[in-house]
């Protein structure tokens, strides 16, 4: 039967046209936005690191936490308005239903951001939207309120200040959706796994077929490559979201829901041939990545090796890919990584492992693409490359640059 009849089945009107906010790393809000669309989302706007969605009959908070890859957590608004003050952002706060939003026995947490001219201080912000929330509660509940709980909050409570407006939002997911489960081990410089699902985004995988991550680290850009490759929604693997426990609030979590697989198969790419790469020169980081990558489900699916990463990118230089010929773009693959950028490596050390790795894509990788995310103080220069795109982004608040270098074909004599 065709998937869309089934989707149109358990529709669910009531909430449809409800708006969404959808959070993400700064610098991956287009390719959310792409990924909102593909999943059914409607009325799809970008803004800085977020992008608003509107609900529809086949899209709704469930779709939204479960198959988003760049997503950092969902928010439901419940009260926005005019706020130049205090004052005024906490008669915003409380304009809300919180009387039917959030029953006695249930916890909150407010998570504040203070952007605005007037409003600066977020600490005195979530004070202030506290005292809002359990005032209206007590005006309507016979002077009884919720508790606050801090780390495992029933109910957590987004309050945004900005341009003079405040927006009060629901917190759908709980922990952050990077957060997807598999990865309880990490070295120093973890990438976010949402970062690696818009690099590898970017980079248009799995069209190549054939990715290595010469400096894998926890397995992130490999792992995340495999559940896309293999089409598996990336909420699938073991977490749980706060709006589960929203048995109060109609519609909340409605929408496909247990069968949402069908909407992650429209952004998987086809599984045969693919070969995904991964090595570290540092044997502890193989095992963790190893493990993560058993915790994901994926560990078939990826070769790992200890070894350094310009021996490892002649390797696979010298092998091909059977079958991949035909869809292959000007190469045998792609490069994606998250290069070491002077956690433990003397300046010095740095620089040679950099050009060692240039001189390794121009030698070994001809017609291959490479996306690269560099910190600020990765001595890119060094790779003796020109990155033809930089996308800025933001890996846990640190700024970066996600850089694309098409390695040139060698010109036959
Ligand atoms: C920024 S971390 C990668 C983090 C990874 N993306 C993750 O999510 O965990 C850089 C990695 O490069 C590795 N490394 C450093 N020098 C190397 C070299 N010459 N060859 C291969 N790996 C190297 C380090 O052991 C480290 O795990």
């Amino acid at each position: 039967m065709d998937r869309r009849v089934i989707l149109k089945k358990r529709s669910t009107p009531a909430t449809a046209g409800q708006e969404l906010i959808v959070t993400c790393p700064g610098g991956a809000e287009e390719v959310l936005a792409d990924e909102l669309r593909e999943v059914g989302f409607a009325d799809v706007r970008a803004e800085t690191g977020a992008v608003r969605a509107r609900r529809t009959g086949e899209a709704g908070i469930p779709e939204a936490n479960r198959l988003l890859r760049t997503a950092s957590r969902v928010l439901m608004p419940v009260a926005a308005g005019p706020a130049d003050d205090y004052d005024a952002a906490y008669a915003v706060v409380r304009s809300a239903p919180w009387d039917t939003l959030l029953p006695l026995d249930r916890t909150f947490a407010i998570s504040a951001t203070a952007r605005s001219a007037e409003i600066r201080d977020h600490r005195f912000l979530a004070m202030r939207a506290k005292d809002a929330i359990v005032d209206r509660q007590r005006e309507r509940l016979q002077g009884k309120r919720s508790s606050v709980e801090r780390h495992s909050p029933d109910v957590p409570v987004v309050v945004f200040a900005g341009d003079g407006r405040v927006e009060v939002s629901l917190d759908t997911s709980g922990a952050p959706l990077h957060e997807r489960g598999y990865r309880t081990e990490h070295g120093e410089a973890p990438l976010r796994e949402t970062v690696a699902a818009m690099m590898l985004r970017a980079a248009g995988w799995p069209r190549q077929r054939l990715l290595v991550d010469p400096f894998c680290g926890a397995g992130t850009i490999a792992i995340e490559a495999a559940l896309i490759a293999g089409g598996r929604v990336p909420g699938d693997l073991g977490r749980r979201y706060a709006y589960q426990r929203w048995s109060w609030i109609g519609g909340v979590g409605a929408g496909v829901g247990d069968g949402g697989a069908g909407a992650a198969d429209r952004t998987a790419g086809a599984s045969a041939g693919i070969r995904i790469v991964a090595a570290d020169v540092d044997p502890a980081m193989v095992a963790t990545a190893r493990r993560n990558a058993e915790r994901a489900g994926v560990a078939d699916w990826i070769e790992f090796s200890v070894s350094d990463a310009a021996a490892t990118l002649e390797t696979v230089g010298g092998l091909r890919t059977p079958g991949a010929g035909d869809t292959r773009r000007g190469g045998g693959g792609v490069v994606v990584t998250n290069p070491p950028y002077g956690e433990r490596l003397a300046p010095a050390d740095l620089d040679a492992v950099y050009g060692r790795v240039g001189g390794a894509m121009k030698q070994a990788l001809p017609g291959w693409e490479v996306w690269m995310i560099l910190g600020e103080a990765a001595p890119a220069r060094r790779l003796g490359l020109a990155p033809d795109r930089r996308l800025p982004v933001f890996n846990g608040g640190l700024a970066a640059q996600v850089c694309h270098y098409q390695i040139r074909e060698r010109t036959r004599r």
